[in-house]
């Protein structure tokens, strides 16, 4: 069945179940992260935090590889970038619950997720995780996992 038109940014935006090794530049990796600063958040808190490596940086690539689950880890394996989300559900500074976190860490998950077309980088998103294995990543205790 033929489907409405829609913006080709949404269209094409799809789950991969394959990775290429294929390197990320700089340039592409810097990109992603602007989209998603250009994302909505309530007061622009901007309550999102990622911790990210490519393979080269191999000790954060492992740890980031270790909070995957097994059948995660099999499709990690080849991607050229890895990326865990957090979210900062307190305001450390008024000291109460930012009840939007999680709106708008998914505003900027989809901002990365777009295929935008100018190259031709795809993201995955995957919620299945071992929690117990990332702790040791937390920036800070008011940043969680979103789960
Ligand atoms: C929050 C979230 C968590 C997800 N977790 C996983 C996951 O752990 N493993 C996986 O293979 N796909 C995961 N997905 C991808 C979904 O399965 C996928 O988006 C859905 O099947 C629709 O396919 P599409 O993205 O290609 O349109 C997740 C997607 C979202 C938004």
């Amino acid at each position: 069945m033929k489907h409405k038109k829609i913006n080709p940014l949404i269209e094409n935006r799809y789950s991969p179940r394959a990775y290429s090794r294929e390197p990320l530049s700089e340039e592409i990796i810097e990109s992603l992260f602007e989209a998603a600063r250009w994302a909505a958040s309530a007061r622009n808190a901007q309550p999102w935090r990622f911790i990210f490596a490519t393979p080269d940086r191999k000790e954060t690539w492992d740890k980031l590889v270790e909070c995957l689950t097994p059948t995660n880890q099999e499709w990690a394996r080849d991607a050229p970038f890895l990326m865990l989300a957090l979210v900062q559900k307190t305001d450390p500074e008024r000291n109460s619950e930012r009840k939007s976190a999680l709106y708008d860490l998914g505003l900027a998950m989809g901002n990365f997720s777009f295929k935008p077309g100018i190259w031709d980088s795809i993201c995955g998103i995957w919620a299945v995780f071992r929690p117990k294995k990332h702790a040791k990543f937390l920036p800070s205790r008011s940043c969680t996992n979103p789960w």
